[in-house]
């Protein structure tokens, strides 16, 4: 795994499931750490759990990804602090399942504008910091549902297909200022992104910790090679 010794992330959604595993293991690495989320009481506790084995810094800046403004914030909050910005995981997110005819406006609105608008605000604002450390990262948590449509997932496929649009477009557009541009893209992860939806427990979930090992290993890379995508699937579905 890659020494991350004065390095620093920002980690959006970091107060649970794949956001907190990749925070974890970027700690432990060595790279100090901006938790955000939402819920301030989310991101505080978040930094309690971390702070005791950082070797960096563990900072806590509460930010809904749907906020330009609240995004930008968070940028400049994290390189005033922190003093430079070298790696921003976009990976804030929420998934409603449910026919065209029977999913809300505000839930199409909400998946949109958080998944796929949300990550244009930040990287947006982070660019100029990433840029100026010659070796920035953007890593985008896409998903499967960002390739393979599926019923139900209307709102979700649309903010993930985007999504994917998104990150290789960005991708293009700051290579030539040593900014490498990712996406994870899992399947199924067993995390509270699933307490929403009333769908049965699978048994056949990937962990949490397996997206972030992804992550930690697209960081690993030489600065001349860029993996810009990662598929993720469970191992051992279940024989049909
Ligand atoms: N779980 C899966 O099966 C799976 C599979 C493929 C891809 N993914 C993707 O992985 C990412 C993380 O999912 P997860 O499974 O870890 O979900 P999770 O356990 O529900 O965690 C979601 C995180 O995002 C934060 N968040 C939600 N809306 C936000 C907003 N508007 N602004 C800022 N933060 C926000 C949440 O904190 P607050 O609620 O406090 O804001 C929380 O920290 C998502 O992009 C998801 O689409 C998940």
């Amino acid at each position: 795994m890659p020494d991350l010794t004065g390095k620093v992330a920002i980690v959006s959604g970091s107060t649970k499931g794949i956001g907190l595993a990749v925070a974890e293991h970027l700690v432990r690495a060595g790279c100090s750490v901006v938790i955000s989320g939402r819920s301030r009481e989310g991101v505080r506790s978040t930094v309690e759990r971390i702070e005791p084995y950082a070797a960096g810094t563990v900072m806590g800046l509460p930010c809904d990804v749907r906020r330009p403004d609240e995004c930008q914030v968070l940028v400049e909050r994290a390189v005033d602090g922190l003093g430079r910005l070298d790696i921003l995981v976009n990976n804030a997110g929420l998934g409603i399942f449910r026919p065209i005819t029977e999913l809300g406006i505000e839930e199409f609105q909400a998946q949109v504008e958080t998944n796929l608008n949300g990550v244009f605000y930040l990287s947006r604002s982070a660019i100029p910091h990433l840029a100026d450390t010659g070796d920035g990262w953007i890593i985008n948590v896409g998903s499967l549902a960002s390739r393979n449509a599926f019923a139900g997932g209307t709102g979700y496929n649309a903010s993930k297909f985007g999504l994917l649009g998104l990150t290789e477009a960005t991708m293009l557009d700051v290579r030539d200022r040593n900014i490498r541009v990712s996406i994870v893209m899992p399947g199924s992860v067993n995390t509270a992104f699933w307490e929403r939806e009333q769908v049965p427990e699978r048994t056949w979930r990937l962990e949490a910790d397996d997206c972030a090992l992804a992550v930690m290993q697209l960081l690993d890379y030489p600065p001349e090679a860029h993996v810009s995508r990662i598929e993720m699937r469970p191992s051992r579905p279940p024989a049909k």
